[in-house]
């Protein structure tokens, strides 16, 4: 662009300049034209001045021998005035034809001279003064006529020349327009050009600039040539070109990313190997584009890399077949450094059918990547028959970071089945203890139990040998309610043992819990007679719940009793609110009774603890514990500062 800037420019300079001289030397020679006429305007007024005095002399000639004769002095100096002309005009003139005009007339007017010489000198006759006076009078005439031809012929020539020289004035003018019209018209032209080879390009670029910015990456621009704009457009071309490279290349990173991210972010929470293989066999089959991909798993038994089954693109009898012993599983992870395998060279690599296959389904490209939980190789990914070619950089990479996040996964795994089997042993062993515990609990509860049971049948057997023999009705029927009081009483210690010895299915369904608890309350009523222990409810609105409706009244009433209890001395009140979180039902039962001893807090729900002795079984809170956890629920029971003891019960709702 710069060149055709001055290329253009100097063509207007050389337009302008030429035009300029051309006119320059017109009018120089123009200048020269306009002297030649002036020098000729003064030959004119020297042809008058000669003029003049050849007039004078003539107008002398008529004074001569008149009285006005005193005059002759005046003649003389105006016949020398006549020469000094003649040689002024001959100053001037250098032409051929001119001098000899001048020459000739300077001969007239030697002859008019020396004619008028005789005549003033002539005194003899008259007749001879005046032949000699026409004689001077008729050279002066012929000097007259000879002088107006010359001014004739001069004054023709000035006015050829003062024609010739306006033309030429004109012919500069014209020139001069000429030059600076097309001046005008070639800067007009230039500016046009330029503006347009300046805008096109721009437009162009700024056209290909907005398309990338609205991230059209890959535009270009049709625009070439050889200024700094085509270099220009050369270069955003490649630039566009190179952004848009460099974004596929990014947008393909990306979603190998995001394969990779997808691929082995649930791989960490399969909790069981086996998950972890269906994963790794289609997950990477399909990640990487492979025929065939599985995971070999060392038997430590065999010494060998077995194939695990399912594997994609192998049936169970194919997978069976793969296998690799140790040692040379070893061997290649080490020729490799611990690096991902290619063998891209099959069959030549000499690797056996059981590492490549056979047959139908024998694989011509191999990638190997090592599984290593807790830095020992104990699995092999194997990856066969590339769909898109041979395995590469890439492949062995991705790979590489897909062996590491199994290793880990199978780590994770293991980890997690050792820990579910010793939660489950822990379990085992609890449950044993709790049956062992409560095993002996109940032997210990034998002897009390007998006891227990003994003391009413010894009631009921007295009291029924004593009714054999009575015969009053009165007596007999106080006998019957005894003998009926103490066999309930010996009902409720064997119901009480049942219901902590036997596991009792819960019979789940959804259910009030106010209602229930409503339920639990007037029972408590009928039997609380005391009128210093007052009861208060306060319910909150409550969605239904999943639960034993007869287990979970017998929780309410068992703490209920247990309120009703710690009040039996001094009264009280008991207070039952319900209420919720955001995802449990609240059940508060509050008493203002004694409170539970900090000693005696943490045994309260050990089977058969009682602080009641023969009154209580200390099997009811247990018992309770129980039913609520069986309801995925929790029971918690908290001294109270003031006075007395909160127990909350916390039960989820439906979903
Ligand atoms: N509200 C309470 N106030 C004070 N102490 C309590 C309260 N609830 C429970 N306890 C204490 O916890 C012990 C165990 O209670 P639990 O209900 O299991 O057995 P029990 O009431 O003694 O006998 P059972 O309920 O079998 O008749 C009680 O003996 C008592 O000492
Ligand atoms: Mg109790």
């Amino acid at each position: 662009m710069k060149k055709k800037i001055i290329a253009y420019l100097a063509l207007l300079i050389a337009f302008f300049s030429t035009g300029s001289l051309i006119s320059m030397l017109y009018i120089t020679f123009t200048t020269s034209e306009l002297e030649k006429i002036i020098s000729l305007h003064s030959v004119e007024i020297l042809r008058q001045d000669l003029v003049i005095k050849i007039q004078n002399v003539e107008q002398d000639l008529l004074t001569v021998h008149t009285e006005l004769s005193d005059r002759l002095d005046k003649i003389v100096l105006n016949v020398q005035d006549l020469d000094s002309a003649v040689d002024n005009c001959k100053k001037c003139h250098h032409s051929p034809l001119i001098n000899q005009k001048l020459d000739r007339l300077r001969m007239h007017i030697d002859k008019f001279k020396s004619s008028l010489s005789y005549y003033i000198t002539a005194s003899a006759d008259d007749e001879r003064v005046r032949s000699l006076k026409m004689e001077a009078y008729n050279a002066a005439s012929g000097l007259l006529d000879m002088t107006t031809e010359m001014a004739s012929i001069a004054n023709k020539r000035l006015q050829e020349r003062t024609q010739k020289v306006i033309e030429q004035v004109k012919s500069v003018q014209q020139i001069l327009v000429l030059t600076l019209l097309i001046s005008l018209l070639i800067g007009l032209w230039i500016s046009f050009r330029l503006t347009r080879n300046i805008l096109n390009p721009v437009r162009q670029l700024m056209d290909v600039s907005r398309k990338i910015a609205s991230g059209n990456l890959g535009s270009t621009t049709s625009y070439t040539d050889s200024t700094e704009f085509g270099e220009l457009a050369a270069s955003v071309n490649d630039m566009s070109l190179s952004l848009r490279e460099s974004n596929q290349k990014i947008l393909q990173n990306l979603s190998r990313l995001t394969g990779l991210y997808r691929l082995t972010l649930p791989l960490h929470s399969f909790s069981s190997v086996n998950e972890i293989i269906r994963e790794v066999s289609f997950g990477v089959a399909e990640f990487l584009s492979v025929e065939q991909c599985g995971l070999l798993l060392l038997d430590h038994k065999s010494g060998y890399f077995e194939h695990a089954y399912p594997a994609f693109g192998l049936d169970e009898t194919q997978a069976g077949f793969l296998r690799i012993s140790q040692s040379e599983v070893l061997d290649l992870y080490h020729a490799n450094n611990g690096k991902p395998l290619i063998i891209n060279n099959l069959p030549e690599s000499g690797l056996t059918e059981e590492i490549a296959g056979k047959d139908g389904w024998a694989a011509h490209n191999l990638l190997f990547g090592w599984v290593r939980p807790k830095g020992t190789l104990t699995g092999v990914i194997r990856l066969a028959n590339r769909r898109d070619g041979e395995f590469d950089e890439e492949s062995n990479r991705l790979l590489g970071i897909i062996s590491n996040n199994v290793s880990v996964a199978i780590e994770n795994a293991q980890l997690h089945e050792d820990l579910r089997l010793q939660m489950q042993e822990l379990k085992e062993a609890q449950e044993q203890l709790v049956q062992t515990a409560k095993l002996a609990a109940i032997g210990e509860l034998a002897s009390y139990v007998a006891h227990e049971i003994n003391n009413p049948l010894t009631s009921i057997l007295g009291y029924a040998e004593l009714i054999k023999d009575e015969s009053n009705l009165e007596n007999i029927m106080r006998d019957v309610e005894i003998i009926t009081n103490e066999s309930f009483r010996a009902r409720d210690i064997v119901q009480q043992l049942l219901e902590f010895a036997r596991r009792r299915p819960l019979n789940m369904q959804e259910i009030d819990i106010n209602s229930i608890l409503k339920d639990v309350v007037s029972l408590i009523r009928v039997q609380v007679k005391d009128p210093k222990i007052q009861l208060h409810e306060t319910y909150a609105e409550l969605p239904l719940i999943m639960g034993d409706p007869n287990q979970l009244k017998q929780v309410f009433l068992n703490i209920m009793k247990n309120a009703v209890d710690s009040l039996s001395e001094n009264g009280g009140e008991i207070t039952i609110r319900t209420s919720r979180n955001s995802a449990q039902a609240v059940i508060e039962i509050a008493d203002t009774g004694h409170g539970i001893p900090p000693d005696v807090l943490p045994r309260i729900f050990e089977p058969f603890f009682t602080t009641k002795r023969e009154k209580g079984t200390g099997l009811g809170l247990p018992i309770s514990y129980k039913i609520i956890e069986a309801h995925q629920g929790k029971i918690e029971v908290k001294n109270r500062t003031d006075r007395g003891t909160v127990f909350r019960i916390f039960l989820p709702l439906m979903r």
